[in-house]
């Protein structure tokens, strides 16, 4: 699905004409490509506090361009405003910021910084999570950070993103993968987000093929986000299992080939799906991908019992009932990643939405339920929350509404399924047990329920 005013806003013609009428001006987005090693292709400058020093031992796997700036200088290359490169990668540890008047270190760190920002520049912020802190003004001052991050998230230009890493105690060294993530163009689409991490036992242990080893489902696969995900968790390393409805065999079958994968074709609603499933998993399996998921809109007045069904039976109560199902079995291993695909719906609502809204925002609330319970065996359970990605689905959705979903973020555009995928691949990594019954959103910082 191609978005033309993208295109027409990036050509010479276009590009004057939009900035001489003042309409939004959406860049294109870097992303992954095929075959790239490093994360940060460009400086990356890391400032701020204590867990600058942790980020600075891992920063030469991440770059070979590395500065300081208000730290230390004797840990990396000084940078200097007006005479250091461009910055394609920034992280600030604010960990240490707290007394309201210590936020000052925030202006003082990002002013500098803000027109020496490349195309598509990544920004992290690393904090400590203001729940776990007992004094009020600090955990205040933590909390301070959230509305500078997603305020400074909205202000930058040409692509760039920014989040906040809440670092639990002893998750310092869980870091690395979130940089990877957070720096690198996998997360293109994602920004303002808050993340928590908490401590966890599991690693990557080989950053070219971190799924090296292990087994994915992913429901939904023969089309849109789904065969994107199979496709990146397969590029990854791990071994797919493609599931989809009958109808949807042949280009089922034909993916599942091209990523030497398997398939199974299965309707996650029928009365025997838990049973079949498990049937066709005897050797167990390590990430579950909860993505098939149908839209059936109407608003609340003109709704049929079978649209309200049809959309809560496949997004929300297959999810729960096969995953339970794959635990109950032992199915599932230990240290298993369960991925949900939520939707920003669930977040914001959406008029004509109510049923698809009920079910992503139930799938939210799973993940956050069941993410303490499972964590003793060392299984995440997240949601994915998308934000307006270019498929079938949202094709279906009438001219001025897709416009406006497109538009209506700091992005000022759709995402691609690839964006969805990164983040869910990112999410089924051995170490991203740190992160747990959250919502990640890939919304290109929706305006929708922000
Ligand atoms: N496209 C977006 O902008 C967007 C935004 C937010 C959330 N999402 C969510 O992401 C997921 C993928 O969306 P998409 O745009 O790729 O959708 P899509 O309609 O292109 O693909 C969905 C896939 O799920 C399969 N499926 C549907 N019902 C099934 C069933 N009963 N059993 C097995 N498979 C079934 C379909 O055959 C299809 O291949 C969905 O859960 C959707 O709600 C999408």
């Amino acid at each position: 699905m191609s978005d033309r005013y993208i295109d027409f806003a990036n050509s010479s013609i276009g590009h004057r004409l939009v900035g001489a009428i003042g309409l939004p001006s959406p860049v294109r987005l870097e992303r992954w490509q095929a075959g790239r090693l490093r994360p940060v292709e460009g400086a990356l400058l890391i400032g701020g506090g204590p867990l600058a020093e942790k980020v600075n031992a891992l920063a030469n796997r991440l770059t070979d361009a590395i500065y300081s700036y208000g730290t230390d200088p004797s840990m990396a290359t000084a940078w200097i405003p007006g005479h250091g490169p461009k910055l394609k990668a920034v992280v600030f540890d604010a960990s240490d910021l707290l007394q309201t008047d210590q936020l000052k270190a925030l202006r003082e760190f990002f002013q500098p910084l803000m027109k020496n920002l490349e195309h598509c520049a990544h920004l992290v912020i690393l904090g400590r999570d203001p729940q776990t802190l007992n004094d009020p003004f600090a955990a205040s001052a933590q909390r301070a950070l959230e509305g500078f991050s997603r305020s400074l998230a909205k202000e930058l230009r040409s692509g760039g993103t920014l989040q906040l890493i809440y670092v639990g105690e002893g998750a310092e060294d869980q870091l690395e993968g979130p940089l990877r993530f957070f720096l690198s163009p996998k997360s293109a689409f994602v920004s303002g987000q808050v993340i928590r991490l908490n401590p966890c036992e599991t690693q990557v242990t080989d950053w070219t093929r971190p799924l090296a080893g292990r087994k994915a489902l992913v429901t939904g696969a023969a089309r849109g986000i789904g065969a994107s995900i199979a496709e990146t968790l397969a590029r990854d390393g791990a071994d797919v299992i493609l599931l989809d409805v009958p109808p949807a065999k042949n280009d089922l079958d034909a993916l599942a080939a091209r990523l030497g994968g398997r398939s199974i074709t299965l309707d996650i609603c029928a009365e025997d799906a838990a049973a079949q499933l498990v049937e066709h998993l005897p050797d167990g399996i390590d990430i579950v991908v909860h993505n098939a998921g149908i839209t059936r809109d109407k608003t609340l007045a003109n709704m049929t019992p079978d649209f309200w069904d049809a959309v809560l039976a496949v997004n929300l109560n297959a999810p729960q009932v096969l995953t339970q199902a794959l635990l109950d079995n032992g199915t599932l291993r230990d240290n298993g990643r369960v991925i949900l695909l939520a939707s920003i719906s669930g977040i914001a609502g959406n008029r004509g939405q109510t049923n698809y809204a009920a079910s992503k925002a139930g799938l939210i609330g799973l993940a956050q339920a069941w993410a303490p319970l499972l964590q003793e065996r060392g299984i995440s359970i997240n949601a994915v929350a998308p934000g307006f990605i270019e498929t079938q689905m949202t094709a279906r959705v009438p001219f001025g509404l897709r416009e406006a979903g497109r538009r209506m973020s700091s992005l000022g555009q759709g995402g691609l399924p690839q964006d969805v995928a990164e983040a869910v691949a990112w999410l089924a990594q051995p170490g991203t047990g740190a992160f747990t019954g959250q919502a990640l959103r890939v919304c290109g910082q929706s305006v929708l329920g922000a």
